[in-house]
């Protein structure tokens, strides 16, 4: 692996272990979609805070590291199933270099709060 590379371990929906290596800068979903990781339903709103389908859950100890959330990420976090107080959005979290070795689990139920929002129309 190379000195920018940043290894970043995905443990998916069944529980399967996805381990891939990121850029640092890259966001969470840009790993997900560069490296064409096999997450049902990841990031449908493709990183435009429309859906929370990038919902993770970190570790206590990564998740304090992190960057403070913005008003907007935690508005859409807040409708994402199985909130978590280590939750963040995937499209809004990126990879730096203390990063290496983190480990993020994808929660085992997706909202996307778009298809919500079109059975509340059909109401
Ligand atoms: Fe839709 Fe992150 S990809 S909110």
């Amino acid at each position: 692996s190379s000195a920018d590379s940043v290894t970043v371990h995905f443990i998916n929906r069944d529980g399967e272990r996805l381990t891939t290596t990121a850029k640092e800068g890259e966001s969470l979903l840009e790993v997900v979609v560069n490296q064409n990781l096999a997450i049902d339903g990841f990031g449908a709103c493709e990183g435009t805070l429309a859906c929370s389908t990038c919902h993770l859950i970190f570790e206590k100890d990564a998740f304090q590291k992190l960057d403070a959330i913005s008003d907007e990420e935690m508005d859409m976090l807040d409708l994402a199933y199985g909130l978590t107080e280590t939750s963040r959005l995937g499209c809004q979290v990126r990879i730096k270099k203390l990063m290496d070795g983190l480990t993020v689990q994808v929660p085992v139920e997706v909202s996307d709060i778009r298809s919500q929002l079109e059975v509340g129309k059909q109401s």
